[in-house]
């Protein structure tokens, strides 16, 4: 949710300063327009859509208490750590979360990728900024953490890459089943699906159990999944 001190005026005139400059980074019209009738969205809701909810994090409008990135990072500290090497899978335009976990590390080092970021000018050693798809072929340091903010059709491939190399994961699922060749049509049977995929990756691993989290009290309905490594005996 927005910062109760900062006025409409600021955020509208912000936003939309940004988006008239950075329009051609944005080759989905329909988001950029959702974005555009929706610039106080903020207001209301800790969730909104992806490109707005970074800018609001970019330009410091989000309240720490409630911001949807900083209860999800509290997660990843509260069943991992963030002093490790972690790959982000699907950042967004604006790769706001893996600036976050990046500013609070004082270990590892944070990659993050998604063909569709915008240009940054972040000026941290340990985040790496790759403007590419993330593949069941791309190279991941051993022992990294695999993690994903909603990352849409990328959570099938985080997952993947997880089981095959045995990396531990935190993703964040969305109702945003892909309308692909493999026939989500349904959210549902999207998501018992991505469900699936992260119980196989932890039964045939040593990934311990296959466990789940929320952040609905930030208003994100749809379920988290991770690992938890067992205590060696
Ligand atoms: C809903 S957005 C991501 C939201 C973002 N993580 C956030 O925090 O708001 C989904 C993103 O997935 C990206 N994407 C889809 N497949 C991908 C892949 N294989 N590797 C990297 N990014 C991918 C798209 O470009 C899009 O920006």
């Amino acid at each position: 949710m927005l910062k109760e001190n900062i006025s409409d005026e600021k955020v509208k005139e912000t936003l939309r300063d940004y988006l008239i400059k950075n329009k051609k980074f944005t080759p989905d019209k329909e988001e950029l327009k959702r974005v555009e009738d929706r610039l106080l969205w903020g207001r209301n809701s800790s969730l909104t859509i992806p490109l707005l909810r970074q800018l609001y994090d970019l330009y410091g409008f989000e309240d720490e208490k409630t911001s949807i990135y900083l209860n999800f990072i509290k997660l990843i500290e509260e069943h991992f750590s963030l002093d490790r090497n972690i790959i982000e899978v699907a950042g967004g335009p604006i790769p706001r979360l893996s600036f976050q976990i990046a500013s609070r590390q004082t270990k590892g080092k944070v990659t993050v990728y998604d063909p569709l970021m915008h240009p940054t000018d972040y000026n941290l050693d340990n985040l790496v900024i790759k403007k590419e798809l993330f593949t069941e072929k791309t190279k991941v340091p051993k022992d990294s953490l695999l993690i994903g903010f909603m990352p849409c059709e990328a959570t099938e491939v985080l997952l993947r890459v997880a089981h095959r190399r045995e990396l531990d994961f935190i993703v964040a699922l969305c109702g945003c089943s892909p309308n692909n060749s493999e026939g989500y049509y349904d959210d549902e049977v999207w998501m018992n699906n991505m469900e699936y995929l992260a119980y196989s990756a932890v039964r045939d691993t040593n990934l311990g159990e296959l466990k789940h989290a929320t952040l609905d009290d930030y208003d994100d309905p749809y379920p988290i999944l991770y690992n938890k490594r067992l205590m060696k005996k």
